[in-house]
């Protein structure tokens, strides 16, 4: 046995790249200090949090009751899915009233209460801001659909029925892929680029806008301390709605509808309005949901010099490795080459300017364990690890779905009568007509994208709903959670949740991991991911293996013995200048 124990010997320099061009590395790449870089976020989907009156849905009371909790995982932030007034077509992405609380979620009483908790601990919350679209129960809508002559018409996009039928343009959750509904009040088409439920505000109005001012002064002034904003780059559009041919779509979008969708006239100018109207006014962070951001625009929404929001995230990471032609279906042998490309590419964007984010899960995304790591049980603890270093060692700001701290995974649901996810069901549907084959489809979200594996309720215990509710949950518990929950992991000193906890105070310990600039070592390999963090002269070094078997990696120059930071195994294992990583194995070394 050639292993041998570490610390015994090595290390490697890296410091290959003289010290004079590290300089000029770390002056271009350090960024102004900011809060809201320094922060690690915990989304939390408040339907699947803790439910504490037994109807089965979480609850602000319940959020309130896990507070102590939350503070325990030493993160900043918390990010709620949206919580306001909905008919809950889109679990809340359709809002009826932007000023309350969704019934099932409890009271505006309880929302201060939850506000005054989480800053008496010292934790910031931030709201998602659902402003391309409003639930068709809004009142806006309600009084719009009315007459073609009513005040609130122009709060949405209209098509007379006579001009003849719209030009396509795509609504995510219908079955027949439209983004136009007739209505035969007022014989004409409104627009959603959603579900039916969710028309899309007409934000060329300028009272529109006034109106999404007004309410988000309105929070601010509550205290809040920031807004997620849900699909922000879609809310301008080229109104005229002109045909968009597929060659127009291959030249300048990229043939991505999502692209064109994001890229109508004016969005900046929205923006920067936002910001002199409403965010300037707070010390508050403001995050863009990227649909359709692409490396070449992201500098138009954050670069600071242009006064409109603080980060976006980009979608290139967590669409990686789905097979063309199919509903989120995973190819297994995704490329580690590609992610670390994808990742790398876009740490480049904010080299200089901006500041980006980074996740693996949301509620949008399947567990990411299962996805982009391992759920066995040989492997879900290491690789669970593994992830979560990747995770609060990258550049950007973290973001970390409620959950993954104790490597939840995928629901892998039988039978479509489990999924409550409106695009799932609608996925379904539209393989149903066209006579596919609906049994495969099933198996292909066990370990794919359909959004309500990643959306199952939290697991506190192993007793019964895992002490999630008392009653019968919105969406079935995931049937591990008698093995895998806080209370098992709040216990074990060597479990996922205290890992997380480490890696966490690690990262507020060592700003290196903040602010310091990134460089890939290992491009071309495709089992491991291999990478720095440089600043101010102190560099850390970071090992990952994504694989379930040893891999290799040949050390470059070895100078002294280094620092283990953190490592997910008790062992490291050093031969010369080639460390051997175990599967899944995750490390990181401080260099300088
Ligand atoms: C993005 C959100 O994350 C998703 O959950 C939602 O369905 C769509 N935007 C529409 O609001």
């Amino acid at each position: 046995m050639t292993r041998l124990i570490i610390l015994s010997l090595i290390f490697l320099t890296l410091n290959s790249c003289s010290k004079k061009t590290e300089k000029n590395l770390e002056e271009k790449t350090f960024p102004k200090k900011e809060w809201w870089k320094e922060a690690v976020v915990y989304q939390i989907y408040p339907r699947s949090f803790k439910d504490t009156d037994g109807d089965g849905v979480g609850d602000l009371k319940g959020i309130i009751s896990k507070l102590e909790y939350i503070k325990s995982l030493g993160i900043d932030v918390v990010w709620l899915n949206p919580i306001y007034g909905s008919p809950n077509a889109d679990n809340g992405y359709d809002i009826s009233d932007y000023q309350s609380i969704m019934k099932e979620f409890g009271t505006m009483e309880d929302f201060d209460a939850l506000l005054k908790g989480m800053h008496e601990k010292g934790l910031k919350l931030v709201m998602d801001l659902v402003v391309n679209h409003s639930s068709d129960e809004h009142k806006w809508f309600q009084e719009s659909k009315k007459s073609r002559d009513n005040p609130y018409r122009d709060y949405y996009h209209w098509w007379p029925a006579e001009k003849g039928k719209p030009a396509f343009r795509p609504g995510a959750f219908e079955v027949d892929g439209s983004g136009w509904r007739y209505d035969k009040t007022t014989n004409a088409y409104y627009l959603h680029y959603f579900s039916y439920k969710q028309p899309d505000l007409n934000w060329e109005n300028p009272k529109v806008r006034q109106e999404i001012y007004k309410m988000m002064n309105w929070w601010f002034k509550k205290g809040i301390d920031g807004f997620r904003m849900d699909v922000i780059p879609f809310i301008a559009k080229d109104t005229t709605f002109p045909v968009i041919t597929q060659e127009e779509l291959n030249k300048n979008y990229e043939g991505r509808w999502d692209v064109y969708m994001a890229s109508g006239p004016h969005l900046h100018d929205y923006l920067h309005e936002m910001n002199k109207e409403v965010l300037s006014k707070y010390d508050v962070m403001s995050l863009a949901e990227g649909a359709g951001m692409l490396k070449s625009t992201a500098l138009n929404f954050v670069d600071e010099d242009r006064e409109e929001l603080n980060m976006g995230y980009h979608f290139d990471g967590v669409n990686l490795g789905y097979v063309p032609g199919y509903f989120k279906k995973m190819n297994p042998n995704w490329s580690l080459v590609e992610f670390k490309k994808i990742y790398s590419d876009w740490d480049a964007v904010y080299k200089t300017k901006g500041w980006g984010t980074i996740y693996l899960g949301n509620h949008d995304q399947p567990r990411m364990v299962t996805r982009w790591g391992n759920d066995v049980p040989e492997f879900r603890e290491y690789s669970s690890k593994m992830l979560t270093t990747f995770l609060l060692s990258m550049k950007g700001t973290p973001y970390y779905y409620y959950g993954d701290e104790i490597g939840m995974t995928n629901a892998k649901f039988d039978k479509i009568e489990d999924y409550r996810d409106i695009e799932t069901i609608a996925e379904y549907e539209k393989i149903k007509t066209t006579g596919g084959d609906l049994n495969q489809f099933i198996e292909d979200q066990k370990s794919g994208g359909a959004r309500d594996n990643g959306r199952t309720p939290m697991q506190w215990n192993a007793s019964n709903n895992a002490n999630f509710t008392a009653g019968e949950p919105w969406l079935s518990v995931n049937k591990n959670h008698a093995d895998i929950n806080v209370e098992i992991q709040d216990k074990d000193p060597n479990s996922i949740l205290n890992y997380f906890r480490k890696m966490v105070k690690l990262r507020k310990e060592n700003d290196v991991l903040i602010y310091g600039a990134y460089q890939l070592l290992d491009e071309a390999n495709n089992e491991t991911y291999t990478f720095t963090r440089t600043l101010n002269g102190r560099k850390v070094l970071v090992l990952l293996n994504f694989t379930e078997h040893d891999s290799k990696v040949v050390l470059p120059e070895i100078s002294k013995i280094p620092e283990v930071l953190i490592n997910n195994y008790e062992t490291a294992d050093i031969t010369e200048n080639t460390i051997t990583l175990q599967p899944y194995q995750a490390i990181l070394f401080k260099l300088n």
